[in-house]
């Protein structure tokens, strides 16, 4: 599809659902209200310490961490704005211990929401880049009740994907399966317009990503890989490599859309019973979908992330994404260890 100048996301949507039925129209009312929620997340991220929204809520979510005032704001508007369409029959976020299915009083769609609503809690109150990360899978057929096992379906069963960075400019990042599109946040016209049409992660790179403080804790197959980085052109590789880490997954994530690069949240010893420390559901699958249809790779180091049947909603996976060379490398020194 060829876009002329300023297109606007709703006019996107219509065209995909016209053009080829590429998406039903319920799933086109679905993305344009989440983005809607995002357009509300980013003025209350804009806002900062003027809005009263900096700071800790002194509460702690379902996975044991202090939630953030952003986090409940972010979790709050999403729901808000989602539970009313007639689109969804349940919803599902990061800082909900359980599923949160459409109440009674509207009606029931037959799509599922789910949503880490503010990705780099850590960076809310020292103004870096933030987001929002959603995936949209459909009701599987059959059961009258919506349940907390509707939800538990591979990244592949995924129709719908999406992030939004709350940086430099506010940036909403989309897949239904066609690629993977941007559109800016226009604040004068309040609209989100096309602003990238297809992108195309290059398969080498010499940038990665990693918390290297976490270096003595890592598993052999991950050391290596850093190790030889770090010897850059007097090492195996041949060339020097550059880091970035920014500590927000969606700005990370961004940056490897953009030109490249590899991001990785091994397992590693802190907690060895937790597979990771990022989540399957909220944040693994959709970055892993958009990164593939990018033409990047993604897996836990062993297998592709969107194979892994989840068994439980809030699941953690071990992560290592970007551009293809890279993370077959890096996954071919897991196997072979
Ligand atoms: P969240 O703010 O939703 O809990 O996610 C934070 C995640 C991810 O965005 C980022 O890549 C990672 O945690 C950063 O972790 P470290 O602080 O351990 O580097
Ligand atoms: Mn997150
Ligand atoms: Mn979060």
């Amino acid at each position: 599809m060829s876009h002329p100048k300023n297109i606007s996301l709703t006019r996107y949507l219509i065209e995909l659902q016209r053009s080829d039925n590429l998406i039903p129209s319920e799933l086109r009312l679905l993305l344009e209200v989440v983005a809607r929620a995002c357009k509300s997340i980013s003025h209350a991220v804009n806002k900062g310490a003027l809005g009263g929204v900096l700071g800790s809520a002194e509460s702690e979510n379902v996975q044991g961490e202090i939630q953030k005032k952003l986090d409940i704001i972010a979790n709050e508007v999403l729901i808000e704005a989602n539970e009313w369409g007639g689109h969804l029959a349940a919803m599902a976020s990061e800082e909900m211990d359980d599923i949160y299915p459409v109440p009674n009083r509207y009606p029931q769609g037959e799509y599922l929401l789910l949503f880490d609503p503010l990705d780099g809690s850590s960076n809310i109150d020292v103004n870096v880049s933030i987001g929002t990360i959603f995936s949209v899978l459909k009701k599987p057929e059959g059961g009258a009740l919506v349940s907390k096992e509707d939800f538990l379906q591979s990244g592949a069963q995924q129709v719908a994907a999406g992030y939004c960075v709350y940086g430099p400019q506010t940036t909403l990042v989309l897949t239904v399966g066609q690629g993977v599109v941007a559109f800016t946040l226009d604040r004068e016209q309040g609209s989100f317009v096309l602003t990238q049409n297809q992108f195309k992660i290059p398969e080498d790179t010499q940038e990665f990503a990693i918390n290297m403080s976490n270096m003595r804790h890592w598993d052999e197959p991950v050391k290596r890989y850093v190790d030889e980085c770090l010897q850059g052109t007097e090492g195996p590789r041949g060339k020097n490599f550059n880091m970035r880490w920014i500590a927000s997954m969606v700005a990370d994530v961004h940056r490897i859309l953009t030109r490249g690069g590899v991001f990785m949240y091994p397992w590693d010893r802190r907690e060895p019973n937790k597979a990771g420390k990022l989540r399957l559901m909220y944040e693994a699958n959709p970055m892993s979908w958009i990164i593939e249809q990018a033409g990047g790779a993604s897996t836990n180091g062993r297998e592709r992330i969107l194979d892994l049947q989840p068994t439980q909603l809030h699941e953690r996976v071990s992560v290592v994404l970007g551009s293809k060379n890279e993370v077959e490398r890096i996954t071919a020194y897991h196997r072979g260890a």
